[in-house]
């Protein structure tokens, strides 16, 4: 079978560069044939540092995925995320000008554009436009204007732009890797492709994507996005306390936080114990798991809370009916979706991948949410048609080039 066949994501992340190969069977679903994960040393907060190391990552990650599949990977689907990503909304309105007054593909075109046209600052990039709804003479809510009789045509979009300089570096440590970057996504926007349904995203859901160095927040309203932001903390800063508090090496406080950590106190039985070991000759000691919880919890409830903070200013809140829905390896923490139903006072759920076809199981897990979401999105895209032909050398510009391509990626 052709290399063309797979659809790799490949999700860089700050703990763990993660790959994982989608390839379409034989019956035409799309299966996952292999995965491989990588310990990532080469970023902070959710933005690539040091490019040797990020290479040496993305490479051996990519190796493990291969040795799984028996495939050999060539070109990817990566991710960004970090605290210089930003989501806002805009509105463009045209007149319908086609015979009839029909809507055609171009007046979309024409009034996305429209849409599109607002200010940013030379050092960011446009990363994803997102039609949110078409207004046609005053009528709203539809989805897909084309072919409808109108002389006003008005869309609203989601648009979300990045740091230039964080997107080359990452084109740049995937090319040293020796692969091409096919497409960059938002992470949020891959991991929502995975965990969420469309009943989710359409009666309105908050996703949280709990990973080591950033939170990444999407909410999505009558089924596309209104909110994008990232938090520049994560479950690292949870470890952190944790070994400051137990004066005890990060290795040692990430693994009792894993083990036995708890971020909700009234799942904790009073008499629990855990056992820390020692430091520099000092014996081993126990501690009671509910002390665990005590540096654990306020936390999480921070950073929780300030995700709550955010969208409650926006006036977001009250519209999720659909709930929270946490991922990424923090969700993995016992009591998260306690402690966030709590904090949102609405349903809480830990989102895990989607199934898809094929043997391999060891996607089934959150912290996969973001590369499995890569592969669904590099599926999309194909399925739609969308072919891109860029070499390596020009895969930057084709990223960005990419935008005219929007239509394709949305219907
Ligand atoms: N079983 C678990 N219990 C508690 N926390 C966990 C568990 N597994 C992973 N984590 C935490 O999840 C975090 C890593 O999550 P994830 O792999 O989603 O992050 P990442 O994608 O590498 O980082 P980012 O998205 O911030 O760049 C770490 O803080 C880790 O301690
Ligand atoms: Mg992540």
């Amino acid at each position: 079978m052709a290399a063309e066949d797979l659809i790799v994501g490949l999700d860089i992340g700050t703990t763990k560069v993660c790959v994982v190969i989608g390839q379409y069977g034989e019956s035409g679903q799309l299966e996952i044939v292999g995965v491989g994960t990588t310990p990532s040393r080469g970023l902070r907060r959710g933005v690539v540092i040091n490019i040797e190391t990020t290479v040496r990552s993305i490479a051996n990650a990519v190796e493990a995925a291969e040795m799984m599949s028996g495939r050999e990977v060539h070109s990817v689907y990566t991710g960004i995320a970090g605290g210089h990503i930003e989501g806002i909304n805009s509105r463009g309105v045209v007149a319908v000008t086609g015979k009839g007054r029909e809507i055609s593909r171009e007046d979309v075109d024409r009034v996305i554009d429209a849409a599109k046209a607002i200010v940013i600052p030379m050092d960011r990039e446009v990363l994803h436009v997102i039609p949110q709804e078409f207004i046609v003479d005053a009528q709203g809510g539809i989805k897909n204007p084309i072919g409808m009789v109108g002389v006003r045509l008005e869309a609203e979009v989601h648009i979300i732009t990045g740091a230039v300089s964080s997107a080359q570096n990452i084109v740049k440590c995937v090319n040293r890797a020796g692969f091409k970057v096919n497409d960059i996504a938002l992470e949020p926007l891959a991991s929502s492709k995975a965990v969420l349904s469309q009943d989710e995203k359409e009666l309105g859901v908050l996703l949280i994507d709990l990973g080591g160095g950033t939170t990444d927040v999407l909410v999505h309203l009558e089924g596309a996005p209104y909110h994008t932001e990232v938090l520049s903390v994560g479950g690292d800063q949870v470890t952190n306390d944790l070994s400051i508090m137990l004066k005890t090496p990060l290795e040692t406080a990430e693994k009792i936080k894993k083990e036995a950590g708890c971020c909700y106190a009234a799942l904790v039985q009073e008499q629990e114990e855990v056992r820390v070991p020692g430091v520099g000759g000092r014996p081993p000691r126990s501690v009671r798991r509910a002390e665990l919880c005590e540096i654990i919890q306020p936390r999480m409830a921070e950073i929780l809370g300030m995700v709550r903070e955010q969208i409650q200013r926006k006036g977001y809140l009250g519209l999720l009916g659909g709930g929270v829905v946490l991922t990424g390896g923090g969700s993995l923490l016992a009591g998260a979706s306690e402690l966030a139903a709590e904090i949102f006072n609405l349903p809480a759920r830990v989102g895990y991948p989607a199934r898809l076809g094929g043997l391999v199981e060891e996607y089934y897990n959150p912290v996969f949410a973001t590369g499995v979401g890569l592969v669904l999105y590099g599926a999309a895209k194909r399925e739609t048609g969308y072919v891109d032909t860029s070499s390596s050398e020009n895969t930057f510009s084709s990223v960005w080039d990419r935008m005219r391509n929007w239509f394709k990626e949305f219907f």
